[in-house]
Protein backbone atom coordinates (compact mmCIF):
# COMPACT_ATOMS: atom_id res chain seq x y z
CA UNK A 1 0.00 0.00 0.00
CA UNK A 2 2.89 2.78 1.07
CA UNK A 3 4.75 2.43 -2.56
CA UNK A 4 0.92 2.88 -4.75
CA UNK A 5 0.93 6.00 -2.00
CA UNK A 6 3.97 7.57 -2.63
CA UNK A 7 2.79 7.29 -6.19
CA UNK A 8 -0.33 8.60 -6.07
CA UNK A 9 0.81 11.58 -4.01
CA UNK A 10 4.08 12.31 -6.23
CA UNK A 11 1.69 12.79 -9.29
CA UNK A 12 -0.94 14.99 -6.99
CA UNK A 13 2.27 16.60 -6.08
CA UNK A 14 2.99 17.90 -9.43
CA UNK A 15 -0.34 19.44 -9.13
CA UNK A 16 0.64 21.18 -6.38
CA UNK A 17 3.78 22.23 -7.86
CA UNK A 18 2.10 23.57 -11.03
CA UNK A 19 -0.31 25.93 -8.69
CA UNK A 20 2.37 26.97 -6.61
CA UNK A 21 3.87 28.88 -10.02
CA UNK A 22 0.47 29.88 -11.33
CA UNK A 23 -2.51 32.86 -10.86
CA UNK A 24 -4.65 30.78 -7.87
CA UNK A 25 -8.19 31.65 -7.37
CA UNK A 26 -8.19 32.61 -3.46
CA UNK A 27 -11.41 32.40 -1.40
CA UNK A 28 -12.02 32.75 1.97
CA UNK A 29 -13.92 29.97 4.10
CA UNK A 30 -13.63 32.54 7.28
CA UNK A 31 -11.49 35.39 8.20
CA UNK A 32 -8.18 34.27 7.75
CA UNK A 33 -8.61 31.04 6.51
CA UNK A 34 -8.02 30.51 2.64
CA UNK A 35 -8.57 28.22 0.24
CA UNK A 36 -8.11 28.07 -3.32
CA UNK A 37 -8.97 25.57 -6.55
CA UNK A 38 -5.87 23.51 -6.37
CA UNK A 39 -6.43 22.59 -2.57
CA UNK A 40 -9.96 21.38 -4.28
CA UNK A 41 -8.40 20.10 -7.34
CA UNK A 42 -5.60 17.92 -5.34
CA UNK A 43 -8.00 17.05 -2.92
CA UNK A 44 -10.57 15.68 -5.74
CA UNK A 45 -7.72 13.97 -7.39
CA UNK A 46 -6.43 11.86 -4.06
CA UNK A 47 -9.74 10.44 -3.20
CA UNK A 48 -10.47 9.30 -6.82
CA UNK A 49 -7.12 7.43 -6.76
CA UNK A 50 -7.76 6.05 -3.05
CA UNK A 51 -11.11 5.27 -3.44
CA UNK A 52 -10.82 3.12 -6.17
CA UNK A 53 -6.98 1.66 -5.56
CA UNK A 54 -8.40 0.75 -1.56
CA UNK A 55 -10.85 -0.09 -1.36
CA UNK A 56 -11.06 -1.29 1.90
CA UNK A 57 -11.04 2.65 3.08
CA UNK A 58 -13.22 5.38 3.53
CA UNK A 59 -11.40 8.83 2.94
CA UNK A 60 -11.77 11.99 5.24
CA UNK A 61 -10.71 15.06 3.78
CA UNK A 62 -10.46 18.66 4.44
CA UNK A 63 -12.42 20.41 1.86
CA UNK A 64 -15.06 17.53 1.91
CA UNK A 65 -17.96 16.99 3.65
CA UNK A 66 -17.03 14.63 5.92
CA UNK A 67 -20.28 14.43 8.42
CA UNK A 68 -21.52 10.93 7.10
CA UNK A 69 -18.16 9.58 6.85
CA UNK A 70 -16.80 7.16 10.06
CA UNK A 71 -13.31 7.44 11.24
CA UNK A 72 -12.14 3.80 11.45
CA UNK A 73 -10.30 2.43 8.01
CA UNK A 74 -9.66 5.69 7.20
CA UNK A 75 -6.86 7.71 4.58
CA UNK A 76 -7.10 11.32 6.56
CA UNK A 77 -6.17 13.97 3.97
CA UNK A 78 -4.58 17.46 3.99
CA UNK A 79 -4.47 18.40 0.35
CA UNK A 80 -2.26 21.19 1.09
CA UNK A 81 -1.19 21.87 4.66
CA UNK A 82 0.00 25.72 4.43
CA UNK A 83 -2.19 27.47 2.04
CA UNK A 84 -1.27 30.41 2.92
CA UNK A 85 2.21 29.66 2.24
CA UNK A 86 1.26 28.38 -1.02
CA UNK A 87 -1.07 31.64 -2.06
CA UNK A 88 2.00 33.43 -1.04
CA UNK A 89 5.14 31.34 -2.72
CA UNK A 90 6.11 30.43 0.60
CA UNK A 91 8.40 26.73 0.04
CA UNK A 92 6.88 25.66 3.07
CA UNK A 93 3.76 23.26 1.94
CA UNK A 94 3.08 20.00 1.56
CA UNK A 95 0.46 17.31 1.35
CA UNK A 96 -0.36 15.30 4.08
CA UNK A 97 -1.97 11.82 4.09
CA UNK A 98 -2.31 10.08 7.02
CA UNK A 99 -3.96 6.11 6.78
CA UNK A 100 -5.33 4.57 10.00
CA UNK A 101 -6.53 0.99 10.34
CA UNK A 102 -9.47 0.65 12.78
CA UNK A 103 -8.18 4.05 14.28
CA UNK A 104 -4.99 3.10 14.79
CA UNK A 105 -1.64 5.01 12.58
CA UNK A 106 -0.34 2.56 10.24
CA UNK A 107 1.25 4.67 7.17
CA UNK A 108 2.48 8.64 6.96
CA UNK A 109 3.18 10.38 3.92
CA UNK A 110 3.80 14.14 3.79
CA UNK A 111 5.46 15.22 0.64
CA UNK A 112 6.37 19.19 -0.16
CA UNK A 113 6.91 19.05 -3.79
CA UNK A 114 8.80 22.30 -3.86
CA UNK A 115 11.78 21.56 -2.47
CA UNK A 116 11.11 17.86 -3.34
CA UNK A 117 11.29 16.23 0.49
CA UNK A 118 9.13 13.49 1.00
CA UNK A 119 8.39 12.05 4.43
CA UNK A 120 7.29 8.74 5.15
CA UNK A 121 6.62 6.27 8.11
CA UNK A 122 4.82 2.59 8.52
CA UNK A 123 4.38 1.88 12.16
CA UNK A 124 7.08 -0.11 13.23
CA UNK A 125 9.48 0.44 10.35
CA UNK A 126 11.17 3.97 11.06
CA UNK A 127 11.11 7.48 9.46
CA UNK A 128 12.58 8.56 5.99
CA UNK A 129 13.14 11.45 4.38
CA UNK A 130 13.49 10.13 0.82
CA UNK A 131 14.63 6.98 1.70
CA UNK A 132 16.81 7.98 4.16
CA UNK A 133 16.34 7.59 7.98
CA UNK A 134 15.41 9.94 10.14
CA UNK A 135 15.48 10.61 13.96
CA UNK A 136 14.21 13.51 16.71
CA UNK A 137 17.34 15.58 18.46
CA UNK A 138 19.49 14.58 21.31
CA UNK A 139 19.19 17.71 22.77
CA UNK A 140 17.86 17.45 26.55
CA UNK A 141 18.47 21.16 27.60
CA UNK A 142 14.86 22.91 27.57
CA UNK A 143 17.08 26.76 26.92
CA UNK A 144 18.86 24.79 24.19
CA UNK A 145 15.64 23.83 22.74
CA UNK A 146 14.06 25.27 19.00
CA UNK A 147 10.59 25.56 19.52
CA UNK A 148 7.79 25.58 16.72
CA UNK A 149 4.74 26.78 16.97
CA UNK A 150 1.36 27.87 15.00
CA UNK A 151 -1.40 30.86 15.51
CA UNK A 152 -4.67 29.67 15.19
CA UNK A 153 -7.39 30.99 12.36
CA UNK A 154 -9.70 31.64 15.31
CA UNK A 155 -6.87 34.35 16.60
CA UNK A 156 -8.75 36.57 14.28
CA UNK A 157 -12.55 36.48 15.93
CA UNK A 158 -11.26 34.74 19.47
CA UNK A 159 -9.97 36.89 22.00
CA UNK A 160 -9.33 34.03 24.44
CA UNK A 161 -7.75 31.85 21.67
CA UNK A 162 -5.31 35.05 21.00
CA UNK A 163 -4.40 35.76 24.55
CA UNK A 164 -3.93 31.52 25.01
CA UNK A 165 -1.70 32.29 22.00
CA UNK A 166 0.15 35.15 23.53
CA UNK A 167 0.70 33.92 27.10
CA UNK A 168 2.01 30.76 26.29
CA UNK A 169 4.37 32.34 24.17
CA UNK A 170 5.33 34.64 26.75
CA UNK A 171 6.03 32.06 29.08
CA UNK A 172 8.14 29.86 26.55
CA UNK A 173 10.47 32.50 24.69
CA UNK A 174 13.14 33.23 27.24
CA UNK A 175 13.51 29.97 28.23
CA UNK A 176 13.65 28.21 25.04
CA UNK A 177 16.70 28.68 22.74
CA UNK A 178 13.83 30.78 19.84
CA UNK A 179 10.45 30.18 18.36
CA UNK A 180 9.20 29.49 14.95
CA UNK A 181 6.10 29.78 13.00
CA UNK A 182 6.29 28.26 9.24
CA UNK A 183 2.81 27.76 8.55
CA UNK A 184 2.49 23.98 7.98
CA UNK A 185 1.58 21.38 11.12
CA UNK A 186 2.34 19.28 8.91
CA UNK A 187 5.79 19.81 8.32
CA UNK A 188 6.31 20.79 11.84
CA UNK A 189 5.49 17.85 12.47
CA UNK A 190 8.19 16.32 10.50
CA UNK A 191 10.78 19.56 11.49
CA UNK A 192 10.73 17.74 14.52
CA UNK A 193 10.61 13.76 13.50
CA UNK A 194 14.61 14.93 11.80
CA UNK A 195 15.73 16.63 14.70
CA UNK A 196 15.31 20.72 13.51
CA UNK A 197 13.25 21.32 15.63
CA UNK A 198 13.00 19.97 19.38
CA UNK A 199 9.85 20.67 20.43
CA UNK A 200 6.34 21.86 18.72
CA UNK A 201 2.88 22.51 19.94
CA UNK A 202 -0.82 24.19 18.70
CA UNK A 203 -4.36 24.96 19.44
CA UNK A 204 -7.18 24.37 17.42
CA UNK A 205 -5.63 21.75 14.85
CA UNK A 206 -7.71 19.82 12.71
CA UNK A 207 -6.87 15.77 12.58
CA UNK A 208 -6.01 16.37 8.58
CA UNK A 209 -3.27 18.45 9.62
CA UNK A 210 -1.70 15.78 12.21
CA UNK A 211 -2.65 12.97 10.76
CA UNK A 212 0.04 12.03 8.91
CA UNK A 213 3.07 14.25 10.80
CA UNK A 214 2.56 12.34 14.34
CA UNK A 215 2.94 9.24 12.52
CA UNK A 216 6.24 10.29 11.24
CA UNK A 217 7.36 11.86 14.87
CA UNK A 218 6.62 8.66 16.76
CA UNK A 219 8.42 6.15 14.38
CA UNK A 220 11.70 8.97 14.35
CA UNK A 221 11.42 8.90 18.37
CA UNK A 222 8.84 11.14 18.61
CA UNK A 223 6.52 11.83 21.63
CA UNK A 224 3.04 13.27 21.12
CA UNK A 225 0.37 14.55 23.76
CA UNK A 226 -2.23 16.57 24.63
CA UNK A 227 -1.70 19.45 26.77
CA UNK A 228 -2.06 17.12 29.89
CA UNK A 229 0.95 15.32 28.73
CA UNK A 230 -1.18 12.24 27.81
CA UNK A 231 -2.21 9.90 24.80
CA UNK A 232 -3.16 12.74 22.03
CA UNK A 233 -6.62 11.94 20.19
CA UNK A 234 -7.33 12.83 17.39
CA UNK A 235 -10.45 14.62 16.65
CA UNK A 236 -10.56 15.24 20.40
CA UNK A 237 -7.49 17.34 21.58
CA UNK A 238 -7.72 20.93 21.68
CA UNK A 239 -3.68 21.29 21.81
CA UNK A 240 -1.34 18.79 20.53
CA UNK A 241 2.37 18.77 22.07
CA UNK A 242 5.08 16.88 20.20
CA UNK A 243 8.63 16.78 20.94
CA UNK A 244 12.18 14.82 20.71
CA UNK A 245 10.56 12.84 23.82
CA UNK A 246 13.56 14.27 25.76
CA UNK A 247 12.07 18.11 26.21
CA UNK A 248 8.64 17.07 26.61
CA UNK A 249 8.03 17.60 29.98
CA UNK A 250 9.90 20.67 30.27
CA UNK A 251 7.47 21.65 27.30
CA UNK A 252 4.55 21.03 28.72
CA UNK A 253 4.72 22.13 32.40
CA UNK A 254 5.96 25.42 30.42
CA UNK A 255 2.45 25.71 28.86
CA UNK A 256 0.58 24.95 31.42
C1 LIG B 1 -2.92 25.23 8.60
C2 LIG B 1 -1.44 25.04 8.79
C3 LIG B 1 -0.90 26.04 9.80
C4 LIG B 1 -1.63 25.98 11.10
C5 LIG B 1 -3.11 26.13 10.87
C6 LIG B 1 -3.59 25.04 9.92
P1 LIG B 1 -4.01 24.79 6.18
O1 LIG B 1 -3.46 24.33 7.66
O2 LIG B 1 -1.14 23.74 9.21
O3 LIG B 1 0.47 25.82 10.08
O4 LIG B 1 -1.14 26.97 11.95
O5 LIG B 1 -3.78 26.07 12.09
O6 LIG B 1 -4.98 25.09 9.78
O7 LIG B 1 -5.20 25.66 6.41
O8 LIG B 1 -2.90 25.51 5.52
O9 LIG B 1 -4.35 23.48 5.57
CA1 LIG C 1 -3.87 22.00 7.23
CA1 LIG D 1 -5.30 22.45 3.91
Amino acid sequence: MEKKLIEIIKEAGEILKEGYFSNKDVSFKAKKDLVTKYDVGIENFLKEKFLKEFQDFNVIAEESDNSNIEFNNSIIVDPIDGTTNFVNKLPHTCISVGVYKNKEPYIGIVYNPILDELYTAKVGNGAFLNGEKIEVSAEDDFQKALISTGFPYTSGTCEVDLNDVIKKIKVILPKCQDIRRLGSAALDLCYVAKGMYEGYYEMNLKAWDVSAGIIILKEAGGKITNLDGNKYVLFENKYIVASNTKIHNALIENLN
